[in-house]
């Protein structure tokens, strides 16, 4: 039971399901002193959101509401509730398929282990990737406090649709991706033309996210079940639609031969370090100190206008079943914040556990507050 929870010191406990009242996010063990409003949640939210370009067309306002755990305009070390009420909700639709789950979904598995009587099955209920929303109000307020770290964490589209797009190079190109509609670093023409021909053909396709912490700390990671990487692994999976988890160079690396696959321990400013990152910076499950880059790939969407077979639960008669509508060609786009999210969760939650981070009071000053505005200034100015 339970698995709504995740992290030891900084716990994140997500609620709420797609078309019931409300979803949010109860955040408890975040150190007090830290600025917070809801502007700082709507900066990660905005880009989440569906509406743009290529993503599905339900109108979520995700307006965040604190209710706990700020006081003065900062966190007071209290649990940190936040509410978001669900908008734009039309049930109809799921009361005429509700006995016929649909095919790479998760209404199959949730009807055999908690019963169909017992089955919300309005929009996707937990299973919906609109439960990520929480996810991502959580990954903000981790994105604030690793700013006190001097680590920026970016993510973008590395995969469309089997297309490869460059990875960010640095910080600013992982930014820049922020601003482009399909979230890649470059090729915005190109990823454009796999979704409209996704669209076309009534069809949907998956992608790979790519995720960088820039300049983390060493020492995250604990020996040798809480591994950095097994952490991440687990925070990044856990996304609805996630099929696939690569560290640095991933299963390239399998192909590679010793001689090929090492990172050289090289010197720089009078520090040892790793020269390349094809472990993704971290080894024996800790990180070594630059940047950590993990990779997470996504299926394509499932709800599509061409049929797939199923079975009606209670005649078990099969029969063939289409989600009309305009539907979203790729989750990927908007699965790019929650990986950020869920990385930036993970990074927290083990720099208290290393004693990198206070997690009883933090010091807000003018190098955090510098970081932190990056964020806000890569918003596109549509969304803003
Ligand atoms: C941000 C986000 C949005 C999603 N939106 C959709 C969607 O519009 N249509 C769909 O078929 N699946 C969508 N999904 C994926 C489903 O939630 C997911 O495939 C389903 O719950 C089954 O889980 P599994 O794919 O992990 O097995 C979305 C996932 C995320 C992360």
């Amino acid at each position: 039971m339970g698995g709504n929870t995740f992290g030891t010191l900084f716990k994140v406990t997500t609620w709420g399901e797609s078309h019931g009242r409300a979803l949010g996010a109860v955040i408890d063990g975040c150190p007090a002193g830290l600025p917070l409003d809801e502007e700082d949640l709507k900066v990660e939210l905005v880009l989440r959101r569906p509406g743009r370009r290529y993503t599905t067309p339900r109108k979520e306002g995700d307006e965040p509401q604190i209710l706990s755990g700020v006081f003065r305009g900062k966190t007071t070390g209290m649990p940190i509730s936040v509410i978001v009420w669900n908008k734009d909700v039309v049930s109809d639709y799921y009361e005429l398929i509700k006995e016929t789950p649909r095919p790479g979904h998760a209404d199959l598995a949730y009807i055999k282990k908690y019963g169909y009587e017992h089955w919300d099955y309005r929009g996707g209920g937990r299973a919906s990737g609109r439960e990520t929303v929480s996810r991502v109000i959580a990954g903000a307020i981790a994105k604030k406090l690793l700013s006190c770290l001097g680590v920026l964490v970016t993510g973008n589209v590395v995969n469309l649709g089997g297309e490869e797009f460059p990875s960010a190079k640095d910080p600013q190109e992982g930014l820049k991706a922020r601003l482009s509609p399909f979230r890649v670093v470059n090729g915005d023409e190109g990823a454009e033309e796999i979704l409209r021909n996704a669209l076309k053909n009534k069809d949907s396709v998956g992608g790979i996210v790519e995720v960088v912490a820039w300049n983390a700390p060493s020492g995250l990671g604990e020996p040798v079940f809480d591994k950095l990487k097994a952490d991440l692994a687990k925070a990044l999976m856990s996304i609805p639609a996630a099929v696939g988890f690569e560290v640095g160079y991933g299963f390239k690396l399998a192909s590679m031969r010793g001689s090929e696959a090492r990172d050289k321990i090289v010197t720089e400013v009078g520090e040892p370090v790793l020269e390349g990152e094809k472990a993704g910076g971290m080894l024996g499950g800790i990180s070594v100190g630059g940047n950590i880059r993990v990779r997470v790939a996504f299926k394509p969407t499932s709800s599509i206008m061409i049929p797939e077979k199923t079975v009606n639960i209670k005649t078990l008669e099969e029969s063939d079943i289409r989600v009309p509508g305009r539907h979203d060609p790729a989750i990927v786009l908007r699965a790019v914040s929650v990986a950020e999210a869920m990385t930036a969760i993970t990074l927290v939650d083990h720099a208290m556990r290393s004693g990198l981070l206070n997690p009883v009071r933090i010091e807000w000053n003018e190098s955090c507050e510098r970081l932190w505005r990056l964020y806000r200034e890569y918003l596109p100015t549509s969304l803003s």
